[in-house]
Formats: C-alpha cells, structure tokens, sequence
C-alpha cells in the first residue's frame, strides 16, 4: 500500500467539499490489481489505521481528484482559437477540413498523443470524446489511452449527410463500424465506447434510427451527441425535424435519451427539454468558454438546478478555448451571473469544482469509480501547488477559508498549478 500526504480535497454524496488540511490518501491494489483509494482522511486517523504504509509527503501541496471534462473533441485540438462569426460557419471553415485528415491513422495517432498530453498537463484523467466519422481516428485514440492506463470515452462521428467529402459517411457501413468498434473496445481495460452521431442536422433518419437501435442493444455504451447550441443550428433542427416537439426531442424520437446519454451545450430549453432530459436521465455537457467564444448563449443552471437535470462541465475544445478546468471553472462563473435571479456571487467555487469532478462523473454514469477520492475510487488524482506563481502563492496565503482558496486557484490557475497528475495503473503495467 501506497501513502500521500497532503492536503487532501474529496466531495460527500452531496457535492459538498470535505477537506483534510493535513491529510492521507491510501492507493493499494483491487483483487483485479486495479489501485484504488483504499482509505482517505485526516493524517493522524488514516496513518493510525495504517501503520505499515509507506508515506510519500507532499508538503504544502494538495490532492484533488482528477478532472472529468464531460465533452471535448480530440481532433479539434488543432483548431483551438479559430475565429469565426458563429458555430455553422465554424464548422465549415474550420472544423470539417480540419477532421477529414483523421482518416490517415498516422496524423490520428499523432494529434492523439497531443491531446493526451495535453489533458494530463492540465489535471483532466477522464474524458467523453468526440473523434471523427473515420473509423481510424477511434483506434488511434483507444490505443493511445490503454497504453497510458487512461479510463477514456469515444466513439466514431456519425454524420451521413449535410457534410463535406472527406468527413460524410455512408449510413450502413457507419452503422456497421459503430457497431464492430463497440465490440473491439467497449469495456477493454478502461475504455467505454459512445455512440456519435454529430448532432441531428447531419444525420438522415436512418442513421439516427440505427443509432438508437444500437443504443438499445448495448445499454452500457454511451450516447454522445450536441443540442441547442445556436439560435441557426436550432432553427435548422426545427425545419428538418418538423414532427418533433423541439430540437432535443427529435433524439428522444429516435431512442437516443437514457442514462449515459450525454448532449453538449442544451442552451436554448424550455422546461419541457429539462424535464425529459431528467425523466430520461440524460445528463447536459456544460460547455462554457466555447458558448462564449463562438457567442452561442448561455447555459441556464438555475434552469437546469430547478428542474433537476444531471449536468457537468466540459471543455469543448476546439470551440472552447482552454484545456484547463481553471479556465472552464471561470467562465462557468461568468455565465452563473447571467440570468441569475437570487441574489449572491454566481456558483460556489467548491460547486465549479464539484461540477468538474464528482457531478461530471455521477452525470457519465461513473460515480464511485472516478471525479472523487473516496474509498473504492480509481487512484487518478492530482498534487496541486498552490505556490506555483507569484500570484497563486499571495493569494492562496491569504485565504481564509475553503471556498477562497478554491476560488484564487479557479481564478488565478492553469497548468503551472497542476504538478503532478497520477493515473491508477493495473498491475502488470
Ligand atoms: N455541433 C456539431 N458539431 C459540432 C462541433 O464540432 N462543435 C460544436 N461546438 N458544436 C457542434
Ligand atoms: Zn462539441
């Protein structure tokens, strides 16, 4: 058994912060060699329980559970910052040329490296992933993540009309695909497969129809898909769906609405979308930085926390602009005032954090296994140091309770702040 000690930050089953200033976290194998968090708390309980564990001290440093970004597109990683007036023109300038290379496994595999590096610099161990429509792009990013020990989610694009040559695929062979992928990877190692489709406008409605039948017979995949992002893809969705009640129920028409389905952005609801996003246990990917900078709106939280929708944060790069859950944390905040009726300051900043591990990973349908430190959890945790700049070093001496010194790092922190991010290995590797 493995010790650290640190300050150690976990969450209760209500998302409230429990946080050990002088704290113990014990990783030791499973019966199947998975390290684990065997016991966690305060030093002088955790350390009595344990007296033969071996202490690695970490002073002035703190253990925090590693991020889950609940929606990010790894072949985007490229196209980070491209400016654009609004998503479809986005989409078309940027993104689609940028994807259709992915059909060559060399560049997929490369730009796979990338990005998980990328991920770990910036403390986020779990991610649900769009790939593109190319098969290729899906093996490149599952052998990358098993190779590093990663618990990762993705699947191949679906997207058989309204798309360019090079990124639109052919509705049998993409269900075909999908399906032999799901078989190869769904639940090898730590890798789960999400069934794609890009969103309903580039689907016919065979492709969506296969992709909720599929849905159905593997009810542990994921479902990944976006929703009422912009006011035009809205209006879109509307004019070539028009039996359905709203753009998000054209997915509950095609079986594609359960637990472990996933929609990014769900900006422009009414109530009615939150209470089938709840009755059907469909979890929102809350995606701030890019609803901010391709000016698609603003997700409503009290909407969402009214109705009581599942929902966590998400960094959508290439739309959003930051890896780092610092940054995505920060906007959410920003977004918080907009729209806010009670008064106070926007979400609590233990609420951003918790939004970014614990909610994020219960929303995916992974609570108790990632986004937490409690006993059970898989061992992916992060050592902060809230020394790590001139700034975060002032500003974290002068906190006076728990909620500023999570604050000051939301606010002043990026990937200086995480020093180290640490994967629970298998035994074996
Ligand atoms: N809607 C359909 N495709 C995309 C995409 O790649 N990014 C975002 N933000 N929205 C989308
Ligand atoms: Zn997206």
């Amino acid at each position: 058994m493995q010790a650290y000690r640190a300050s150690l930050l976990r969450f209760d089953a209500a998302g409230q912060p429990i946080f050990d200033e002088d704290g113990l976290l014990l990783v030791g194998p499973d019966a199947a060699g998975r390290q684990r968090v065997q016991d966690a708390g305060a030093f002088a309980s955790v350390s009595a329980r344990h007296p033969d564990a071996v202490v690695t001290h970490w002073p002035g440093r703190i253990i925090a559970p590693g991020f889950v970004d609940m929606h990010i597109h790894f072949p985007q990683t490229d196209i980070i910052g491209a400016p654009s007036e609004g998503l479809l023109p986005w989409l078309e300038n940027y993104t689609f040329p940028a994807e259709s290379r992915f059909a060559e496994p060399a560049h997929a595999a490369e730009v796979a490296e990338v990005f998980f590096d990328e991920l770990l610099r910036n403390g986020v161990t779990t991610s649900l992933t769009f790939a593109t429509s190319h098969p290729a792009s899906v093996q490149a990013f599952f052998e990358a993540a098993q190779h590093r020990s990663l618990r990762m989610i993705t699947g191949k694009v679906l997207q058989d009309r309204h798309s360019p040559d090079g990124v639109r695929d052919e509705t049998e062979q993409s269900l075909i695909d999908t399906e032999s992928l799901i078989r190869r990877w769904h639940g090898v190692d730590r890798l789960g497969y999400a069934i794609t489709p890009r969103f309903a406008p580039t689907s016919t409605d065979a492709q969506l129809r296969g992709a909720g039948e599929l849905a159905t017979k593997y009810p542990d995949t994921w479902i990944h898909s976006h929703v009422a992002e912009n006011k035009d893809e809205v209006k879109w969705a509307r004019e070539l769906f028009p039996g359905a009640r709203s753009y998000l129920d054209v997915y509950q028409g095609f079986g594609l609405m359960r637990e472990r389905a996933v929609y990014a952005h769900c900006i422009h609801f009414d109530d009615d979308d939150r209470r089938l996003m709840r009755a059907t246990g469909t979890a929102a990917a809350v995606s701030p930085t890019s609803n901010l900078f391709l000016g698609s709106g603003f997700f409503d939280f009290e909407g969402a926390d009214r109705i009581g929708c599942a929902y966590g944060l998400a960094s959508d790069v290439g739309g959003g602009t930051s890896f780092s859950p610092f940054s995505t944390m920060l906007a959410a905040y920003y977004v918080g005032r907009e729209g806010q009726t009670k008064p106070g300051v926007s979400i609590a900043p233990s609420q951003l954090w918790w939004r970014h591990t614990g909610a994020a990973a219960r929303a995916l349908g992974l609570e108790g296994v990632i986004g937490n430190l409690q006993p059970g959890c898989e061992a992916d945790f992060l050592v902060l140091d809230p020394k790590a700049t001139p700034m975060l070093a002032r500003k974290t001496a002068r906190a006076e309770s728990l909620e500023e010194l999570l604050f000051a790092m939301i606010v002043l922190g990026d990937d200086r702040l995480v020093e180290r991010t640490v994967i629970s290995q298998a035994s074996g590797t």
